[in-house]
């Protein structure tokens, strides 16, 4: 080959990986076990064209050596958003999902979003808070939709996108399988030039989501009342505002009109047996693989003969079950999600990834605002209470207009007292009785974490993306 030609081919090759990411950078990934795996390296992407916020706005992405010959992998696209924050993009780390997804020859993507504590400085010396909800989410749509308007330089199946995030991070990414192409977020896309087409994903992975933000303090009071005045430890005042909140649950509960596999609707009335039987099956399953499940724990064992058709999980007492849980780690004192400046709390995260660009967190349940602002018809405005639909994926599966994903694995840790049981059962319940795909467990003696499992996982990803 003339230096000319080579000169050109090199410059070719330039143009056609340029306008998503250069050429990208080869690295090698150690894992714990020393094992290695070699993959390139392509970062700093801007994902929008207006960027408001320009440390958090671009993606990461890494592509494995086989997927150079096979393209065609599934794309796995990890949220490192927690506590409603910002989260800048990253690379892969050999102990999350991330590093075994490289591993498994997918191709990982790990974009930024803006979150409550992203600022941006303006010229006149101000501060702007550039990432109140629902900007986040917008974000990680728009990151979705880039990758899909820039396929042909970006190499694995956008077709078989699947999000992975946990807790704040698992409640984006149950957003995103909830809501794709959904047209309330347009104008929030055409604000931040995102690409236009669309945003929907093949799989979500959930990881202790703390969603359904504005039903979560009635969740929390509903099934941890029965704690109050005993371990919880609350004062009188206290008492008074959880059982306010959680009389305020059966009525939201009974209106979503959930079923189990049999098909009997459920209520505040038959919802704490429902519940049993997750417990029931997570301590099942930690018994079968040789866990020793305490009586504290109010699990009851039948007496059969070990070995035999051996030992096998028949009841749990619901309230011994929530007692230990609480022993485990202090409950959110109520409210849980929206306390700001209730009984004189601080502001949660929530209250702050709601809040305004000038930084001040707000209450975004009318029961909070009319406790905080002594005024009992104190009503949220309608803006306010647009963001806040905006960013609950219950309002959205079963719409008949969002693409929902058609795959879903949640996790919840049995001991996990973030948020309510009921969120991630709810969740899970509501995409069953829609007919999605959904491999749903509380995990026994699991707290607030996630990317567990991984072999679980992968094995479930496999099942879904091999046909
Ligand atoms: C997270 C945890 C919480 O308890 C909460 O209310 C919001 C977010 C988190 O870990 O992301």
């Amino acid at each position: 080959m003339s230096q000319m030609m080579i000169r050109l081919f090199v410059c070719m090759m330039a143009v056609t990986t340029m306008n998503a990411s250069g050429m990208g950078e080869e690295r090698i990934l150690t894992f714990p076990n020393g094992k290695t795996i070699k993959y390139r390296a392509y970062e700093t992407i801007y994902y929008v064209s207006n960027v408001v916020d320009s440390t958090y706005q671009y993606l990461n992405y890494y592509v494995p050596e086989s997927a150079y010959e096979n393209r065609n992998v599934p794309v796995f696209l990890k949220t490192n958003v927690g506590g409603y924050m910002a989260a800048k993009a990253a690379a892969p780390s050999p102990t999350d999902a991330t590093g075994r997804a490289l591993q498994e020859g997918y191709v990982v993507v790990i974009p930024g979003a803006r979150g409550s504590n992203a600022t941006v400085l303006q010229p006149d010396g101000a501060t702007v808070y550039t990432g109140r909800a629902p900007a986040g989410l917008v974000d990680l749509k728009a990151a979705i939709r880039y990758l899909r308007s820039n396929d042909a330089s970006i190499p694995g199946d956008k077709e078989r996108i699947i999000t992975d995030g946990t807790s704040a991070g698992g409640a984006m990414s149950s957003l995103l399988g909830a809501t794709g192409n959904h047209p309330a977020y347009e104008s929030y896309m055409q604000e931040l030039g995102a690409d236009a087409g669309r945003d929907d994903i093949f799989a979500a992975v959930c990881f202790c989501p703390i969603t359904d933000l504005e039903h979560a303090d009635m969740a929390y009071e509903w099934l941890y009342k029965g704690t109050n005045a005993g371990v919880r430890g609350l004062s009188t005042e206290q008492i008074a505002v959880s059982e306010e909140l959680a009389a305020l649950y059966p009525a939201y509960l009974n209106s979503l009109e959930l079923k189990t596999p049999d098909g009997t609707v459920l209520t505040d009335v038959n919802y704490r047996d429902y519940l049993k039987t997750f417990l029931i099956k997570s301590a099942q399953k930690a018994h079968d693989a040789g866990a020793d499940i305490p009586a504290e724990t109010g699990i009851v064992l039948n007496q059969g003969r070990r070995g035999s058709t051996g030992e096998f999980v028949i009841d749990v007492d619901l309230d011994t079950y929530l007692e230990y849980v609480v022993k485990r780690q202090q409950l959110k004192a109520p409210p849980a999600f929206d306390p700001l400046n209730v009984l004189e709390n601080k502001a949660s995260p929530e209250n702050s990834v709601f809040g305004d660009h000038t930084g001040n967190a707000v209450n975004f349940t009318g029961f909070s605002l009319q406790k905080a602002t002594n005024n009992p018809s104190a009503v949220m405005d309608t803006e306010l209470k647009d963001r806040v639909w905006l960013m609950n994926p219950m309002n959205f599966i079963g719409d008949g207009i969002s693409r929902t994903a058609q795959n879903w694995y949640i996790r919840h840790g049995a001991a996990d007292r973030d948020t309510g049981f009921q969120i991630p059962v709810n969740l899970a319940t509501k995409l069953i009785n829609h007919h999605y795909n959904v491999n749903f467990d509380l995990v026994w003696n699991r707290g607030h974490t996630g990317d567990y499992g991984l072999d679980e996982l992968f094995a479930w990803i496999k099942e879904i993306t091999t046909n």
